[in-house]
């Protein structure tokens, strides 16, 4: 199935080039190589920690130092990546992060098959997991084959993921999404209109099983049903506890529901959840206390996405209301606050201040949106992240940490299989043991 590349990792293809540019140019030889400088590193870092002064003098000294060298030339230009951290109740390894990839190969009813399990499972020497974006209920959904989180069949079809992804080491955590406008009749329980903050139309097609189809002018939630749709993001989070994750993401970005009700292009409502940024903001308000209230802050992230305009949403006053909304989530004692720094639809940006909004938070803040390794290492170096979200290099690399490590070359990536099929482009890229 093909779909615009408008997936959920945002950053365009990670520049490739920009890594090898600043590599030895040893890196970029052959597997033979390839396989020597995997020995050295090995033997050098043994639990990926730069080791102590003397010992780095030693081994350079040794016989292979020719390696040696290179690497760990590679291994300091991007050093921070590799140290620990602490994120809520969670302890990273690392700090390249597996973002949130849209991948529509659920199965019958929604529900994650075991090929996920193995996709996950390859993927977990990531320091942390961001599951795709998973519906909380069945009108949540605006796409086809994206999997759920409200039957008892999708939280055992998580759980075998849940197990693989542990018993390989890692961690993982569920995004938790709801579409709002962004759904069409076909996925909605008796064929009506998806629900958003305001009757307003958005630009764009919606992915149904007939093809792209466009969008619809949405019906306005009813003041008294948003508490409803709070306590399915609670009930939701309450599963992926169930299901065995680590804890849950609150998808507020993108222009899915909560971005619906947060900028002033897509919510005109005249309620207390319209007008001031306040109010705006009073449904993710709640959905936070409702979804803490139920697994913890501790095991509680949000992601925004202050300057998307994806899936025509758009704030006249970006800066503002987003302070507020990292007021919130700082407030709440966020484990994390997961930011999409740029527009995917590649619209202008620099209408924010990422800086000012990671002081505003004061927590972990991990930053998405084309880094490679080495701006990432840098701007964890310089205090502006602390993490980093890979989207489409997590998709073509399932050891990325290893390769990023290394300094090894990156796979090529295969956009025809990012958005549904089987196996293929999902669990069959090579690892660099088996090259
Ligand atoms: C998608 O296109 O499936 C998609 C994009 C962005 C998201 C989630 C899903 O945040």
């Amino acid at each position: 199935m093909t779909r615009p590349s408008l997936d959920n990792s945002l950053p365009p293809a990670l520049n490739n080039d920009r890594l090898r540019e600043g590599a030895p140019r040893s890196i970029l030889a052959g597997r033979n190589r390839l396989r020597h400088r995997i020995i050295a590193v090995r033997t050098i870092f043994k639990c990926g920690k730069l080791p102590p002064y003397k010992k780095r003098r030693e081994c350079l000294r040794s016989e292979r130092s020719r390696f040696a060298l290179s690497t760990l030339e590679c291994f300091l230009m991007t050093a921070t990546l590799f140290t620990p951290l602490t994120v809520g109740d969670l302890h990273l390894p690392n700090r390249v992060l597996m973002a949130p990839l849209t991948r529509s190969r659920a199965g019958a009813g929604n529900v994650p098959q075991a090929i996920a399990a193995l996709y996950y499972a390859q993927r977990a020497t990531a320091g942390l997991i961001i599951s795709e974006a998973t519906q909380i209920c069945p009108e949540g959904q605006g796409y086809i084959l994206t999997p759920g989180i409200h039957s008892a069949e999708q939280v055992a079809g998580w759980k075998r993921v849940t197990d693989a992804v542990h018993a390989n080491g890692g961690r993982i955590v569920l995004q938790l999404w709801h579409v709002g406008r962004i759904s069409h009749r076909s996925f909605q329980p008796n064929h009506g209109l998806p629900v958003a903050p305001s009757a307003i139309k958005p630009a764009g097609q919606a992915y149904t099983t007939e093809g792209p189809v466009d969008l619809e002018t949405p019906r306005a939630l009813e003041t008294e049903e948003i508490a409803g749709i709070v306590a399915q993001y609670a009930t939701a989070a309450g599963h992926a506890m169930d299901a065995g994750f680590d804890g849950v993401e609150i998808h507020a970005a993108n222009g899915y529901l909560i971005d619906q009700f947060l900028c002033d292009k897509s919510n005109q409502r005249t309620d207390q959840y319209g007008g001031s940024i306040e109010n705006r903001a009073r449904f993710l308000a709640e959905v936070i206390a409702a979804v803490t209230a139920r697994v913890g802050a501790g095991r509680t992230g949000v992601r925004i996405s202050p300057e998307g305009r994806f899936n025509d949403v758009e704030d006249s006053a970006p800066q503002a209301l987003f302070e507020h909304v990292v007021a919130l989530a700082k407030s709440a004692g966020l484990a994390y606050l997961h930011v999409v720094e740029g527009d995917m639809t590649g619209g202008a940006v620099g209408r924010v201040d990422y800086l000012a909004l990671r002081r505003a938070f004061g927590g972990v803040y991990i930053a998405n949106h084309a880094y490679d390794a080495q701006r990432a290492s840098n701007a964890i170096a310089s205090g502006a992240i602390d993490a980093v979200a890979f989207g489409k290099d997590y998709i073509a690399n399932p050891d990325l940490v290893t390769r990023l490590l290394l300094g090894a070359p990156l796979n090529p990536q295969h956009p025809e299989t990012f958005y549904g099929g089987q196996a293929g482009g999902y669990i069959d890229y090579p690892a660099l043991t088996a090259l």
